[in-house]
């Protein structure tokens, strides 16, 4: 098999390291990098990812690299195609993503501007909460096209719908979709319109009250593991999205996906990065695609479209 380019994961916690170690069993990539500024953690976590490879029958390279906040050790991630982004502290229990915008939003400045001087040519993922501010800071700090760099909340939002759905009605998860738009956060935007079992409607299937509980066990999703864990976030889930987004980009695969994006004119709104669909391809977002919404739909994307763009407004500043 033709394994192909490099992509690197800066962070090397939970996150970072699952979606490493999930790039790196796809088997497609010539190599995966991993990077932290805790001293070890990366060449440590790559060690043992690469030991994993006689037993899972992968050939994709891990190498871990230590930075330091002046750039140093950036050097590995040169030729990435894709850097995916998890740098920043994660939440702890009572905290929302948003209380960490001061903190990760230096982090990830940082991290960008070390990345753009050595990936120059990397498509960007963003994962760092708060998602959608930190991935207009990453576009704005990184001088990027918008199409180059996206932000991952919306798979992770849909999975953790489809999840609690799927459970409630007793059915595979493989039959169910559902959707999630908006942000990655209380103005997170489910579209019921875009939701079925078995091909059946959601709204044929559950009662109203029903499928707004299960919305709001979804907008709380990442806050209830937070709670469970009590130190850290979760990072299965959103490691499998994150992957997934750069396997699309990967392959060049045009795949349509829930993306944080950056949108301009859809639905009726321009100037922000807000969750979204979108077909994914090598030079990262080809296009936002926009589907039929209900009015109340429509009206709750554009009214989380208003709240994001002010606090992104505020983020280019930090
Ligand atoms: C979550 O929702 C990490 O923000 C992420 O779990």
């Amino acid at each position: 098999m033709a394994r192909t380019g490099k992509v690197t994961v800066v962070g090397a916690g939970f996150y970072g390291s699952t979606t490493a170690q999930r790039l790196a069993e796809y088997d497609l990539f010539d190599e995966v990098v991993l990077t932290d500024i805790i001293e070890g953690r990366p060449e440590g976590l790559a060690l043992d990812m690469n030991q994993s490879r006689p037993v899972e029958g992968f050939e994709t390279k891990v190498t871990g690299q230590t930075t330091g906040p002046g750039g140093e050790g950036y050097e590995a991630i040169a030729g990435s195609g894709i850097v995916i982004i998890t740098a920043g502290l994660a939440r702890k229990p009572g905290m929302s993503r948003m209380d960490l915008i001061e903190v990760n939003a230096k982090i990830v400045r940082n991290v960008t501007e070390n990345v753009v001087k050595h990936a120059p040519e990397a498509v960007l993922i963003v994962v760092s909460n708060p998602l959608d501010e930190m991935t207009a800071l990453t576009a704005k700090a990184s001088g990027f096209g918008p199409q180059r760099v996206m932000g991952q909340a919306g798979m992770l939002d849909t999975a953790r719908f489809s999840y609690f759905v799927a459970e409630r009605l007793g059915v595979p998860v493989s039959s169910v979709r559902t959707l999630t738009l908006g942000s990655h956060g209380d103005t997170m935007v489910p579209v019921p319109s875009a939701c079925s079992a078995d091909g059946k409607p959601l709204a044929d299937l559950l009662p109203a009250a029903e499928i707004n509980a299960l919305v709001e066990r979804t907008r709380g999703g990442g806050g209830e593991i937070v709670g469970l864990l009590k130190t850290g976030s979760a990072y299965y889930a959103p490691s499998a999205a994150a992957a997934r987004m750069a396997r699309a980009v990967a392959e060049d695969a045009g795949t349509v996906l829930p993306v944080c994006a950056w949108v301009d004119g859809q639905y009726g709104i321009s100037g922000v990065y807000l969750g979204v669909e979108a077909e994914i391809g090598a030079a990262g977002v080809r296009r936002v695609v926009e589907r039929d919404l209900t009015d109340s739909e429509l009206a709750a994307l554009r009214e989380a479209a208003g709240a994001v763009r002010a606090k992104q407004a505020d983020v280019a500043g930090l």
